[in-house]
């Protein structure tokens, strides 16, 4: 199989060879796929200005590495099968050739509407065919797919869509997540008040529930692929052209947009699923990630696809009709690798044995987990329950910003170790400082987690502002890509990942910035000023718990708290919701006015013993106000 590592001594070989000469190993896997022109020179890269760049003048197109190049061999495959969210209705199974139509069509449909290379097209949509056609494409013709994931509030979509200046907007009518029917295309119109850039917007027919149609603007998906051809010559890309952009949070307000593109990230995606997930022909693979999150794009389209795999695309959500959805769609489809998110395994975890009985789960080989970090006991529900002991589990860790999975078991090969991402893929050079920058070489030692060598598929900038991608990754530690979060490295060199270290929380594998969900609440026109922290939280991992100071005229508690949850709701969407709402008198600051985070996670935490020396903060009052208020 294509770029495969077949054992551990292939892997430990594997590693050792692209560390000491990483162009040749990349060389060696690039040359598996189809360069209309193949590239002058492997990697350049400069850290220190945040420039990488690989198989520098190559040329491509990434959806001819999925299709042209292999049709011969799979076109009657299922590449892809969408299940949809209510259990009665017909579900879609697309082959390559039927799927290879289907994106020619919408390529054309595309070009028809002026759509060029390197324009940005928003996808805010939810997990239909369409989703994965829309993205194939945008790559097709060569326009930079940017997808928004559909729970985002209008005025996050607004945001983002001001952000990349995108030219289009590919939407639904509705939505069906569970027992819910949500209304996708008005929140489009909304953020379209305040956008000056979108030319089209073009709508899939869902949920048929009544949308206005723009007269000028707003397509119907039907009727515009009815007048289009399947026949599309993919365009031209240069290996180093935008690929898509992603927005992700970081420690500062404003989600910055994550560039990838084509070449490496082609690469990578392929060589990391095939390896990390073990896939063979015959296997059907499932991700139950969204398409508006990086896992969508690298582990249920771009890597699945270009390994010629089948895989699996779920409209709805794990618990309906009932807790056992997920298993009922792992026998339906006799699934072999299936990869979720420790947050959903534990909400799982909470219905007890129960609604898995009725299903056999013995075509599974490979159980995955991404997204946070996944304590033991989950590790071990899922090990025992869902694997019947004797699927290896791949803990895999990496981020937007990685584009694909860089510390990982290779399934059925490296020992496994409950909450451990266990060792790095080939090409992935971890390496472990202290908070001054000095790296903590051999085993058993904890500090801050840095990449020091390029790998194909890393970030290339954050768009519009390459200063930013500069500092927020690249000017910690210098020479190397800080990736925030702290690790591990045990007496094994096995890897654990302890979580953040700057202000970034995650909330039900959801990447959250504090300063983002603060910058919401302050809209609220009561609030004076608030803090947001992170806390310990039974099944997302960590809760949001927000610390508010208020002008209270006019208004109970209850209220408030109430009004400043539906603020941070219409501002940045239900993810973002706090958890936790405290009012508070004060904020404890430091004499330079520095809000101390510190105490206020403790508080959080409910770890009130070891707050240290409060003395010195400007307002020592308000300490014991908030632990007393604490809930
Ligand atoms: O803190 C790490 C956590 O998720 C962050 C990246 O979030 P995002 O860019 O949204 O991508 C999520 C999907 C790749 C990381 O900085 N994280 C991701 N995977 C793991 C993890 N923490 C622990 N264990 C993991 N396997």
């Amino acid at each position: 199989m294509l770029n495969k590592v077949e054992n551990l001594s292939e892997y430990f070989l594997a590693y050792e060879k692209s560390i000491a000469n990483t162009d040749t190993f990349w060389e060696r896997v690039a040359n598996q796929f189809y360069w209309r022109k193949k590239w002058d020179k492997v990697v350049e890269s400069d850290f220190e200005e945040a420039k990488v760049e690989w198989f520098i003048n190559g040329k491509l197109n990434i959806t001819e590495n999925i299709f042209e190049r292999n049709l011969f061999t799979h076109g009657d495959k299922p590449a892809i099968i969408w299940e949809p969210n209510d259990p009665k209705e017909a579900n879609i199974t697309l082959t390559y050739h039927e799927l290879f139509d289907k994106v020619c069509e919408f390529s054309n449909v595309l070009k028809s509407h002026g759509i060029e290379k390197g324009d940005r097209v928003i996808i805010y949509m939810p997990m239909v065919p369409e989703a994965a056609i829309a993205m194939l494409a945008c790559a097709r013709v060569g326009a930079v797919h940017s997808v928004v994931f559909a729970g985002f509030s209008s005025s996050a979509l607004a945001d983002r869509i001001i952000d990349c200046e995108a030219k289009m907007v590919l939407t639904s009518d509705g939505n069906f997540r569970g027992a819910k029917s949500i209304e996708v295309k008005k929140v489009v119109d909304e953020a379209l008040e305040k956008c000056s850039t979108i030319e089209k917007v073009i709508v899939v027919e869902r949920t048929k529930t009544p949308v206005e149609m723009k007269a000028g603007r707003d397509l119907w998906w039907h009727e515009e692929v009815a007048k289009a051809s399947s026949k599309n010559t993919a365009e031209e890309m240069d290996s180093e052209d935008m690929l898509f952009i992603l927005y992700t949070s970081g420690s500062t307000g404003k989600p910055k947009g994550v560039v990838h593109t084509t070449g490496g990230y082609m690469v990578y995606s392929q060589f990391s699923f095939q390896n990390v997930f073990q896939y063979n022909s015959d296997d059907v693979y499932w991700c139950t990630a969204d398409v508006g999150w990086i896992t969508g794009h690298s582990y249920i389209v771009y890597g699945p696809l270009l390994s010629g795999a089948t895989t699996v695309m779920f409209e709805g959500v794990p618990t309906y009709p009932d807790a056992g959805r997920f298993w009922q769609i792992v026998d339906k489809y006799k699934v072999n690798q299936f990869y979720t998110a420790p947050t959903a395994i534990r909400a799982l975890q909470a219905y007890g044995l129960e609604p898995l009985e009725p299903y056999k789960l013995d075509s599974l080989k490979v159980l995955g987990t991404v997204g946070e970090p996944i304590n033991e006991e989950a590790w071990h529900w899922y090990h025992d329950h869902v694997g019947k002991g004797k699927c290896p589990i791949v803990d895999t860790w990496w981020q937007t910003e990685t584009g694909g999975i860089m510390i990982s078991p290779l399934a059925g090969h490296t020992p496994t170790k409950p909450a451990y991402a266990t060792l790095p893929l080939p090409g992935i050079l971890p390496v472990i400082v202290d908070a001054d920058g000095k790296e903590l070489k051999g085993n058993g030692v904890e500090g801050n987690l840095c990449i020091s060598k390029p790998w194909p598929s890393m970030i290339r900038t954050t768009y519009g502002d390459h200063e930013r991608c500069k500092n927020t990754y690249f000017s910690t530690y210098k020479g190397m890509y800080f990736t925030g979060d702290g690790v591990k490295r045990d007496e094994d060199g096995y890897y654990r990942i302890l979580g953040r270290v700057d202000d970034v929380i995650n909330v039900s594998g959801h990447r959250m910035g504090t300063a983002e969900v603060e910058n919401a609440i302050n809209e609220h026109p009561k609030v004076v000023e608030s803090a947001v922290v992170g806390y310990p939280h039974d099944i997302k991992g960590q809760g949001i718990y927000a610390y508010v100071i208020c002008d209270m005229e006019g208004r109970t508690e209850a209220n408030l708290k109430e009004e400043i949850r539906a603020t941070v709701n219409k501002i940045i969407g239900p993810i973002a919701k706090p958890d936790k709402v405290q009012i508070v008198p004060g904020l404890p600051k430091t004499r330079s006015g520095k809000i101390m985070r510190r105490i206020l996670r403790k508080v959080a935490e409910n770890d009130t013993s070891s707050l240290g020396d409060t003395s010195t903060l400007l307002n020592p009052e308000v300490v014991d106000e908030i632990i007393k208020g604490a809930q």
